[in-house]
C-alpha cells in the first residue's frame, strides 16, 4: 500500500465529533517501517490531538527514530497544510529535505519539504551555548 493510501485508510478512523474534519497521516521511518495516525478530538477541545502527532507517537513507541517521508490527507478543496505545532513536531524527527505530500480526497496533491513548512526552525542546536 502506498503511503497516501495508508493515510487515506487511517483517516477513516479519525475521532472528530466536534469538527467533523477527518485527517489521516502515514509516515515512513528511515528504518523502513510505516506508521499511521488520525486526529483524536476531545470534549475539552485543546486536548484533541492532530493526526501528525499520532503517527509520530506510533513511530517513537515502536522504537524507530527518524522520519523519511510523510503523507497527509483530508477532505478539503485544497491540500491542508500541517498546523504550526505539527510542523514543529515533524521538524524534531525529520531532516529539512524530507518530503511531505499534502493531499485531498479529490485527488489534488502538493509536495513540500519540512524546511519549506517551517523555515527558521527552532531546534536543539539553539540551546547549545558552545
Ligand atoms: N488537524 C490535524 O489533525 N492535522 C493538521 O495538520 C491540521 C488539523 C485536525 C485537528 C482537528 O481535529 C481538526 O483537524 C480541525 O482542526
Amino acid at each position: 500500500m502506498s503511503l497516501l493510501a495508508a493515510a487515506a485508510a487511517v483517516r477513516l478512523n479519525a475521532y472528530v465529533p466536534y469538527s467533523g474534519f477527518r485527517v489521516g497521516v502515514a509516515l515512513r521511518s528511515v528504518e523502513g517501517r510505516e506508521f499511521c495516525g488520525c486526529n483524536v478530538e476531545n470534549a475539552a477541545y485543546p486536548e484533541g490531538t492532530c493526526a501528525e502527532a499520532g503517527a509520530i507517537a506510533a513511530m517513537i513507541a515502536a522504537g524507530d527514530t527518524r522520519i523519511a517521508e510523510v503523507a497527509v490527507i483530508a477532505d478539503s478543496l485544497r491540500p491542508v497544510p500541517p498546523c504550526g505545532g505539527c510542523r514543529q513536531k515533524l521538524a524534531e524527527f525529520a531532516d529539512g529535505d524530507v518530503i511531505v505530500t499534502l493531499a485531498t480526497m479529490g485527488g489534488a496533491a502538493l509536495c513540500i519539504t519540512v524546511a519549506e513548512l517551517l523555515p527558521g526552525t527552532f531546534g536543539a542546536d539553539h540551546m547549545n551555548q558552545a
